[in-house]
C-alpha cells in the first residue's frame, strides 16, 4: 500500500462567534490582551441547538456528499473528542445512523479521548489499520469534534468549537511518512475534567504552557534522532516546508516555532545562520529548566524566528485564529488552513505536525504531499474546505449574548427533560441541530 494518508477533508464550525476585541472590552481586560497577547481574532461557540454530536453528524454527512463517497465503503470510523456527553456511549455510535441507513453496520472503531490529542489517536489508528494486515480494502474515517468552553476568567477567551472529518486510505495526496514520528507522554495535572457536573475543565494555565513546550522539545529531539538514523542526515527546520501545531491560541504557536529554532541552535545545525547564532549566544548555557523560564530567550527566539514563521507557520493560522481552540480539531484546522491557502504549491512538500493533549500525550509526525487526483486532489480539498466563504458568512454576536449562552448551557449540562428553542435561523442548510432531551436523557436531533 502506497501513500496511506488523508484523501479528503471537511470542516464545520458554528456560525455563532464573538470578536476577541469586543470580548476583551467586555471582560475589562487591557486592550490588546486577547488580540495581540493571545493572538486571536475571533471565537466560535455552540448555541443551545448545537453540540459535538450535531457538529460531527453535519461534517460527516457533508464530507460523504461533497466527495461522493458511498457510505458502504467505510470500514473503520474513529472519533476523537474530549467533550463527554453520554460518557459510556460513544459519539461514533451516533454517527452510525448515517451508515445504518445504507445497510452498513460493519464498521470498526470507537471514540478516543485524552484532551486535545484524541483526534490524533483516532487518525493514527486509522492510518495503522490501512497499513496493516487486517485492512479490508475500505476507507477509514476520522472525526474530531469539540466544543471548548471555560469558566469565567483568563482561560475563557481560549475557547472555540468545530468538527473535522478526514477520509483515510492509500494513494492519498496527504501521505504519512510513518517512520518519521515521535511521541512524548507523561503524567501531569495541567488540564483535566474531574467535575462531571460541569463542562468546564480544571486548568493550570501556566503549567499547561510549559508542559506543551517541554513536550514539543522532547518530541522534536526524538523526531530528529529518528530522521537522522533513517535518512542519514541531520534534520532541521529547513527540512520541512510547513510546521503545523496544536493551536490553543496563536501566541503559543509563535512560541513553539521559535522554540524549534532554538533547538536547532543548541543542536548545532548548519542551517542556523550567523545572525541567529549571535542572538542565541547569551542563552547557550541555560539548563532546560531555565530555558522555559527565560523571558529574554522567549523574546529573542521569537524575533529570530519571525521571517521563517511568516513562511512556514503563518499559512496554518487562518482557521485557528478565527475560530479559537477546537481541542481535538485544532491541529487539523491548522492543517486545513495550509491546504486551503497553499494547495497549488504543495506538491512534493513536507509538513511536520505537533499534536498535544494535556495530561499529557503528544506526538510529532510528518506528511508528504502530492497533487492527488479527481475528488481526492489538493485543489478539490481546498475548494470543499471553502474557508474564506464559511468564515465570512458567520454571525458576530455581542459578548453579552455569548456569556448568556454559556450561562444557559451551564444549566443544560447533564440536564434532562427539556426542549431547545429549535431556532435554526443562523444555521446553513443541511446542519443537524438538537431539538430536545427526554426524561431518560436521550437526545433528539433534526436536520435543517
Ligand atoms: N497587549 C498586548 N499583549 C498583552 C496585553 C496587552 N494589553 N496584556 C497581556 N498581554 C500578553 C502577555 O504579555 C502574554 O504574552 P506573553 O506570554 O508573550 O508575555 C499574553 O498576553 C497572555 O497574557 P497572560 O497574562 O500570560 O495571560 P493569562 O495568564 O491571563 O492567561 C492563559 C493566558 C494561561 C493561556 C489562559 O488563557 C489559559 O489558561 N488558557 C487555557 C489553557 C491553554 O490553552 N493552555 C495551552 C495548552 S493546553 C490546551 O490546549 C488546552
Amino acid at each position: 500500500k502506497k501513500d496511506v494518508g488523508i484523501l479528503a477533508m471537511d470542516i464545520y464550525f458554528p456560525p455563532t462567534c464573538v470578536l476577541q476585541e469586543s470580548l476583551e472590552a467586555h471582560d475589562g481586560a487591557s486592550k490588546g490582551k486577547y488580540t495581540i497577547g493571545l493572538g486571536q481574532d475571533c471565537m466560535a461557540f455552540c448555541s443551545e441547538v448545537e453540540d459535538v454530536i450535531s457538529m460531527s453528524m453535519t461534517v460527516v454527512t457533508s464530507l460523504l456528499k461533497k466527495y461522493k463517497v458511498d457510505p458502504k465503503l467505510i470500514g473503520r470510523l474513529e472519533v476523537g473528542s474530549e467533550t463527554v456527553i453520554d460518557k459510556s456511549k460513544s459519539i461514533k455510535t451516533w454517527l452510525m445512523q448515517i451508515f445504518e441507513e445504507c445497510g452498513n453496520t460493519d464498521i470498526e472503531g470507537v471514540d478516543s479521548s485524552n484532551a486535545c490529542y484524541g483526534g490524533t489517536a483516532a487518525l493514527l489508528n486509522c492510518v495503522n489499520w490501512v497499513e496493516s494486515n487486517s485492512w479490508d480494502g475500505r476507507y477509514g474515517l476520522v472525526v474530531c469534534t469539540d466544543s471548548a468552553v471555560y469558566a469565567e476568567g483568563p482561560a475563557r477567551p481560549t475557547g472555540g468549537a468545530a468538527a473535522i472529518a478526514m477520509l483515510i486510505g492509500p494513494n492519498a495526496p496527504i501521505a504519512f511518512e510513518s517512520k518519521y514520528k515521535a511521541s512524548h507522554m507523561a503524567h501531569v495535572y495541567d488540564f483535566y475534567k474531574p467535575d462531571l457536573a460541569s463542562e468546564y475543565p480544571v486548568v493550570d494555565g501556566k503549567l499547561s504552557q510549559t508542559c506543551y513546550l517541554m513536550a514539543l522539545d522532547s518530541c522534536y529531539r526524538q523526531f530528529c534522532k529518528k530522521y537522522e538514523k533513517l535518512a542519514g542526515k541531520k534534520f532541521s527546520i529547513s527540512d520541512a516546508d510547513y510546521f503545523v501545531f496544536h493551536s490553543p491560541y496563536n501566541k503559543l504557536v509563535q512560541k513553539s516555532f521559535a522554540r524549534l529554532y532554538y533547538n536547532d541552535f543548541t543542536r548545532d545545525c548548519s542551517s542556523v545562520d550567523n545572525y541567529a547564532k549571535e542572538k542565541f549566544q547569551p542563552f547557550s548555557n541555560l539548563t532546560g529548566e531555565e530555558s522555559y523560564q527565560s523571558r529574554d530567550l522567549e523574546k529573542a527566539s521569537q524575533q529570530v524566528a519571525k521571517p521563517l514563521y511568516d513562511i512556514k507557520v503563518q499559512p496554518s493560522t487562518l482557521l485557528p485564529k478565527q475560530i479559537g481552540n477546537m481541542y481535538t480539531a485544532s491541529l487539523y484546522a491548522a492543517l486545513a488552513s495550509v491546504l486551503y491557502n497553499k494547495h497549488a504549491s504543495l506538491d512534493g512538500q513536507r509538513i511536520v505536525l505537533f499534536s498535544y493533549g494535556s495530561g499529557l500525550t503528544s506526538t510529532m509526525f510528518s506528511l508528504k504531499l502530492n497533487h492527488g487526483q479527481g475528488p481526492f486532489s489538493l485543489s478539490n480539498i481546498a475548494s470543499v474546505l471553502n474557508a474564506t466563504e464559511k468564515l465570512e458568512s458567520r454571525h458576530m454576536t455581542l459578548p453579552e449574548k455569548f456569556v448568556e449562552t454559556l450561562k444557559l448551557m451551564e444549566h443544560r449540562y447533564g440536564a434532562k427533560d427539556f426542549e431547545t428553542s429549535k431556532d435554526t435561523s443562523l444555521l446553513p442548510p443541511g446542519t443537524f441541530y438538537l431539538t430536545r432531551v427526554d426524561s431518560m436523557y436521550r437526545r433528539f436531533y433534526e436536520r435543517k
